[in-house]
């Protein structure tokens, strides 16, 4: 059996890693005028620099030999070709698929799955002109101004990142609010202040069966049947975006009304489909093809650059270098965009929920780390909250710098600003404060010890182009570690132990079970105190306390 920690490679990459263990960021640069240039990379309307990582020439290129022994170059061709990778899961991995815009094929079990892809972009071409132009109207006969999106993780945090990513494209008449908690509090900020009769809701969930969507949506359609008044139709207020026809329209929504989309996109990569309904409302399907388009270019950069000069390979590279042989626990985000302010929780996700994995796709235990923890705040917020651990700790955090080039018209001091701010940082990181501890001869309260890495990603202009090379560039750095990992970055197992012991405790709350531990015995009988008179699990539909939240009246 194939033991990656035992390969020539991996072993070549720790001798590496000892011999380099006193090197300096600064005496690479030193030592070599060219290494920007060497280190950067331009692909479309992104730009990588990633020259500011502790990574000599010698360890850039065992690394890549890392990539070129790996399992790589088949799975990727396995994924866009639509074979069974998701091996626990029995499925092809196609969210590319949706994005793809040639001509030729992509099958599944033997059958070109690109028409239903094609028909699936009309429907939401035909609905996203209709809402915006404002041809459909609500049950009272106005149209649509403000579109609640119920979902949670992917059917969430995707389309909530590129709208507000977007926000200068969006539509000014519509308005666009997301519900994922099941803390009531998060649906009743929102229904609150919109009117039934203008709004539109979209119940975002691959399965149809996630119990915050489920009930989240429950109390959405009960506000709306109490207050939208006579002739309310939850069909003229209620889309679904789903794999799970049967269940959405059990819920009332009207069969034309469900977006489908496919087993074979995974949550966590399903923004591109359905699940991006928002983004086509908010940006307009024109807008919603071009971040399909930036996208489908990332593909094609992956699939046909050299590794050595391709970007999802080389940022997934400098990732294995940190985790498994500098001890990085975590990976840190740090969009210079207030734009992106999302961009860390969606990769979140991504990043955690796809390689937080500690079994093999044998299903053996890993010898190695995997998927870091995965962090960030937009600069210069961080500057002010967490960068003095990263200057000063003890902690080894790699960090992803992201920002934009373009400023805004009548921003620019303001843009000036933040991208001075951001090169700033990267270069202390690096750099550290040596100087002050030369009086000292040593480190001390003032010195910062730098030789902190860090890349620095630029995009030209925050477009849905340059978005969706950005997104698609994530997920490819997710599936090459996992590629090299030889994990299965595709399904989530780990998600549906607390679903599982959810259901039990919520259906024993009124019994005094021996079945769970003292401590969780004991917290229920607090949390039992406050509902003497629960009915059944909130998820059957019936909920303890009053009814849904009353609407505050428009000023
Ligand atoms: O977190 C588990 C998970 O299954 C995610 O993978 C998914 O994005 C989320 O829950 C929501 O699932 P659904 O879209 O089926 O409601």
């Amino acid at each position: 059996m194939f033991q990656l920690t035992r390969s020539v490679t991996w072993q070549a990459l720790e001798r590496l890693r000892d011999a380099t263990a006193n090197d300096r960021i600064s005496d690479y640069f030193a030592s070599d005028p060219q290494r920007f240039d060497k280190m950067s990379l331009r692909v479309g309307g992104l730009f990588l620099d990633y020259s500011k990582h502790l990574i000599s020439d010698a360890v850039l290129a065992k690394l890549l030999e890392l990539a070129d022994h790996s399992v790589l170059v088949q799975r990727r061709a396995q994924m866009f070709s639509g074979d069974i990778i998701n091996v626990t899961e029995d499925r092809p991995v196609l969210h590319t698929a949706l994005r793809h815009l040639g001509d030729d094929p992509v099958q599944v079990d033997g059958k070109d799955v690109m028409p239903e892809i094609h028909q699936t972009r009309e429907q939401i071409k035909r609905f996203s002109e209709a809402v915006r132009s404002g041809e459909w109207r609500g049950h009272s006969g106005e149209r649509i101004k403000d579109v609640v999106n119920i979902g949670i993780g992917g059917s969430d945090l995707g389309p909530n990142m590129a709208c507000r990513a977007l926000l200068k494209y969006r539509h000014p008449e519509l308005n666009f609010h997301f519900v994922s908690n099941v803390d009531g509090a998060h649906i009743q900020k929102v229904l609150k202040r919109l009117d039934p009769a203008t709004t539109l809701f979209i119940v975002s969930t691959k399965t149809f069966s996630t119990q915050e969507t489920l009930l989240n949506a429950k109390t959405a359609r009960r506000w709306f049947l109490e207050n939208a008044g006579d002739g309310a139709d939850v069909g003229a207020h209620f889309i679904a975006a789903s794999t799970n026809r049967k269940a959405a329209m059990a819920f009332g929504i009207r069969e034309e009304n469900v977006f489908e989309f496919w087993a074979w996109v995974g949550g966590r990569y399903s923004m591109w489909s359905s699940i991006g309904l928002p983004i086509a409302l908010s940006v307009g399907f024109e807008g919603f093809m071009k971040l399909l388009e930036g996208a489908y270019a990332m593909d094609r950069h992956f699939i046909e650059a050299p590794f050595d000069r391709n970007m999802p390979v080389l940022m997934a590279l400098i990732g294995i270098w940190y985790i498994n042989f500098q001890n990085a626990e975590t990976q840190a985000i740090v969009p210079y965009d207030q734009a992106l302010h999302q961009l860390p929780a969606f990769l979140q996700q991504l990043d955690m929920e796809s390689n937080g994995k500690s079994v093999d796709i044998f299903g053996k235990p890993v010898g190695y780390k995997t998927g870091p923890i995965v962090w960030g705040e937009t600069g210069s917020n961080g500057q002010h909250a967490f960068f003095q651990l990263l200057h000063q700790g003890t902690r080894y955090v790699p960090i992803d710098f992201i920002a934009s080039l373009k400023p805004e018209p009548g921003m620019e001091e303001h843009h000036f600003a933040l991208l001075t701010n951001m090169l700033a940082q990267a270069n202390a990181f690096m750099e550290g404060s040596q100087e002050e501890s030369k009086e000292h001869g040593q480190l001390d309260h003032y010195s910062c010890p730098g030789n902190r890495p860090s890349s620095t990603l630029l995009l030209d202009e925050l477009t849905p182009h340059n978005l969706g090379a950005l997104i698609a560039l994530y997920e490819h750095k997710v599936f090459v570690q996992g590629a090299i990992w030889n994990i299965n970055s595709f399904d989530q197992w780990g998600v549906q132990l607390g679903k599982r012991i959810a259901g039990e405790i919520s259906e024993r709350i009124d019994e005094r079970t021996q079945d769970f531990d003292a401590s969780t015995q004991g917290l229920l009988a607090l949390v039992r105190a406050h509902f003497k008179d629960h009915q059944a699990s909130p998820t059957a539909g019936k909920r303890p306390g009053k009814s849904t939240p009353k609407r505050e009246k428009r000023s």
